[in-house]
């Protein structure tokens, strides 16, 4: 067994976009495995758009990662030794050993995965925590009845394409909004959407008000943004916002461009319409993960609902990977293998 962990550290907070001197790789000792603990190796690393908040000194809902710190997040890993009575070696489970080849852990945050139902990287995207995400949000809040229109952005990826599939299962029309032509085509012909806007194209708010002849009764809002201002005017009376993320602004802590004030324009017409705009993380639902994780493996099974994974080879590309997740460059759910399956 190899000596040593690889990591990815943080070795500065980012001044606006991430860039590449942010991060250091390492190398480390091997951790001991206490009792009651297992020695995970990390097949898979999930990265995620709440990873940039983690890298920044505010306190939010997480702390942030100190300077010197291992990265945060998901991965798919397997159980390499137990000294833990519930868990045995050769298991695979979802852990949160973070950007690293390997980890320990009291076995308190996994979750055993079953490689039968689906690839087991589906663990950390469809299947995962944006999977719950998205069925959490757009259950628990969207609330959309058949025929109604439910608005996705970000529809290519990880959560926002569950939510427009999910939409479709329930009955309702989805309508996804996604970076390019490409990303676009995928979302209507393989995902099923009735239709997908391209929110870089010059005509996109004319595209989307057409796509969208009745109104909007639920806009899951995953970007906020510019998308934002050309959603707010579509959204019918009494429409629902699960409101999931904002990615547009993540960096917005110093290069923003000027900033503009949407506060205003927006309470206006939320107040005026009724609208319901209802901020969630997904945690608040977790006693609804089982009944997705069996729903959404049935809907897999049968072919109702669909993912696309954009993997990455090699955790030393994790810190690029992961810039361009910020800028749309990543085409589905973004994981990294940082070893082999087998
Ligand atoms: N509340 C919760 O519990 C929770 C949990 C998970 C995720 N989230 C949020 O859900 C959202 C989607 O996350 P994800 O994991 O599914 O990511 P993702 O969609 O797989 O990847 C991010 C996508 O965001 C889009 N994007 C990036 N910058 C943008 C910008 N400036 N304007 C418009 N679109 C931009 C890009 O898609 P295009 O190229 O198509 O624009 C990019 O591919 C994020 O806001 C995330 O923070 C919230």
């Amino acid at each position: 067994m190899t000596e040593t962990v690889r990591q990815i550290v943080l070795a500065s907070r980012p001044d606006g976009s991430p860039t590449p001197s942010n991060f250091r790789l390492e190398d480390a000792a091997m951790p001991e495995v206490p009792d009651g603990w297992v020695l995970l190796e990390t097949i898979y690393l999930s990265l995620d758009p709440y990873m940039r908040g983690r890298m920044s000194g505010a306190k939010s809902y997480a702390d942030p990662i100190a300077i010197g710190h291992v990265m945060a997040g998901a991965t798919v890993s397997r159980i390499m030794q137990s000294r833990h009575r519930d868990w045995r070696e050769g298991d695979i489970v979802v852990a949160y050993s973070g950007w690293q080849t390997h980890a320990i852990s009291d076995g308190s945050d996994l979750r055993r995965i079953d490689p039968a139902v689906a690839p087991i990287s589906t663990g950390l995207g469809v299947l995962g925590m944006p999977g719950f995400t998205a069925y959490a949000g757009l259950g628990n809040i969207g609330h959309p009845k058949p025929g109604e229109t439910v608005v996705v952005a970000a529809a290519s990826g990880a959560v926002g394409s569950v939510v427009g599939q999910i939409a479709k299962i329930w009955g309702a029309r989805a309508i996804g909004i996604a970076g390019g032509r490409e990303k676009c085509a995928f979302v209507k012909n393989e995902l099923g959407f009735d239709a997908a806007i391209d929110h870089r194209a010059p005509d996109f708010a004319r595209r989307l008000a057409e796509a969208c002849p009745e109104g909007i009764d639920v806009y899951f809002e995953n970007v906020g943004g510019p998308v934002w201002d050309e959603v707010l005017p579509l959204l019918n009376d009494f429409a629902r916002v699960p409101l999931c993320g904002m990615i547009s602004h993540y960096n917005d802590d110093a290069e923003a461009e000027p900033s503009v004030d949407r506060l205003p324009a927006s309470m206006k017409v939320i107040q005026q319409k009724s609208i319901t705009v209802r901020g969630f993380m997904n945690v608040e639902f977790i006693d609804q993960q089982p009944t997705f994780l069996k729903e959404a493996a049935d809907w897999i099974a049968d072919g109702r609902l669909k993912y696309r994974e954009d993997i990455v080879d090699g955790l030393e590309l994790a810190p690029a990977a992961f810039i361009g997740l910020l800028q749309g460059r990543n085409f589905g759910k973004l994981v990294v293998r940082v070893s082999g399956e087998g």
